[in-house]
């Protein structure tokens, strides 16, 4: 068969990871057997900046009729990141429900981990993010604005059934791996919502007896994934928390430039999109020196959820056995290559 695939490169080295991960996807297409077809959106800072939106008004219902949505990163110096991320990453998360942020984490061979010396077995998790609301939320505002007494309020917005759906992913995904979830609360400091996710947690936690449900306040949490990962298998937290939990994931395992995500729609009413967790990096955009990784094996997600498993597994192979080589490796993975030499060197070896 063949999927149509919206890729949306967006600003910075979203560009140059971007093509990488475009180019071992036309291999494993030809490799496996499928068909690729790509539509390229320009949607960017760039276009913000010549046309005062980050995308056109029609967008959302665009991206709608695609099999998948594959995004490079958004957002750049000169045009505020809540105006980038608001004007595009969370209205399509949203408008196609796209509720779980699954960021698998993995120490892969050849990287320059503060983890170095373990086993990649001793360090294989995965946090499930919840990505349609929460603290990341409209409702708030400023008050008394240039006044004595100037304040702001940020409200959350905690759902039953975005809790619940949420908790329910990880505990089935839990099922396939070593049935345990660990939740990230802090119900002692933020008493409205956090109680009522652990109220939620429970309940769906009993459904699932042959699981092992544990909840940890997301301090000490965030310790234990730097001290003891290995006692973490899959992690669930609201969309701040998960967010955060997921770089600190990612800084353990070698670095930013190794973490993919989808965001996902599990019912595939909609579109899945699927991005790397790093940014657009403004510091070493436009030197082709990213590391381009994080983006291939957010692609290769893209493969498992359109259904081409194999393809998915081949092209996380053909990335570990090239940094096993370590012999094409980007600056920050201690390496002197480029994104491109690294995209290159990962088509061919699948
Ligand atoms: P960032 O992830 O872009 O960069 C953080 C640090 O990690 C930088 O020093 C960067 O050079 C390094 N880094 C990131 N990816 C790398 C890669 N592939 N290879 C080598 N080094 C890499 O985060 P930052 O600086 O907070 O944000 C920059 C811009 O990106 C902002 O406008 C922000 O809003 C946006 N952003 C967009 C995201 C998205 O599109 N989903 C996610 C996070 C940030
Ligand atoms: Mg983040």
């Amino acid at each position: 068969s063949t999927y149509r695939v919206a890729s949306i490169p967006g600003d910075g080295i979203g560009v140059d990871v971007q093509r990488e991960a475009c180019k071992v996807l036309d291999t494993a297409a030809q490799r496996f057997g499928f068909g690729l077809e790509w539509t390229e959106f320009d949607w960017s800072c760039e276009r913000y900046a010549e046309t005062g939106a980050m995308m056109p008004a029609d967008g959302i219902a665009t991206l709608r009729s695609f099999d998948a949505v594959l995004l490079g990163a958004i957002g750049f110096p000169g045009v505020p990141d809540h105006v980038s991320l608001w004007g595009l990453l969370i209205p399509v998360r949203r408008a196609f429900e796209q509720y779980v942020n699954l960021r698998p984490v993995r120490l892969l061979p050849g990287t320059a981990s503060a983890l170095a010396g373990r086993g990649a077995d001793e360090l294989e998790m995965v946090i499930v993010r919840e990505n349609s609301e929460g603290e990341y939320s409209e409702v708030g505002g400023r008050h008394n604005a240039g006044r004595p007494g100037e304040f702001v309020l940020q409200e959350s917005v905690f759902t039953r059934v975005g809790v619940e759906r949420v908790v329910r992913y990880a505990f089935e995904l839990a099922r396939t791996r070593q049935r345990r979830v660990c939740s990230a609360t802090k119900s002692n400091g933020i008493i409205h919502t956090m109680p009522f996710w652990d109220e939620i947690f429970a309940e769906v936690a009993a459904e699932y007896p042959d699981v092992e449900a544990e909840q940890m306040h997301i301090d000490a949490l965030a310790a234990r994934m730097v001290q003891r990962p290995d006692l973490l298998d899959v992690v669930v937290g609201s969309n701040l928390f998960g967010d955060i939990l997921s770089d600190l994931a990612a800084a353990i395992t070698g670095g930013l430039g190794m973490a993919p995500s989808g965001n996902l729609n599990p019912e595939g009413q909609f579109p899945s999109m699927f991005e790397a967790v790093h940014g657009s990096a403004p510091d070493i955009a436009g030197q082709g020196i990213a590391n381009p990784v994080a983006q291939i094996l957010a692609a290769a997600m893209m493969l498992d959820q359109l259904g081409e498993k194999a393809a998915g597994e081949a092209v996380r192979g053909a990335v570990q056995s090239v940094l096993a080589a370590s012999e094409v490796l980007t600056p920050d993975l201690g390496g002197g290559a480029t994104t491109a030499e690294l995209g290159s060197a990962v088509a061919e070896s699948l």
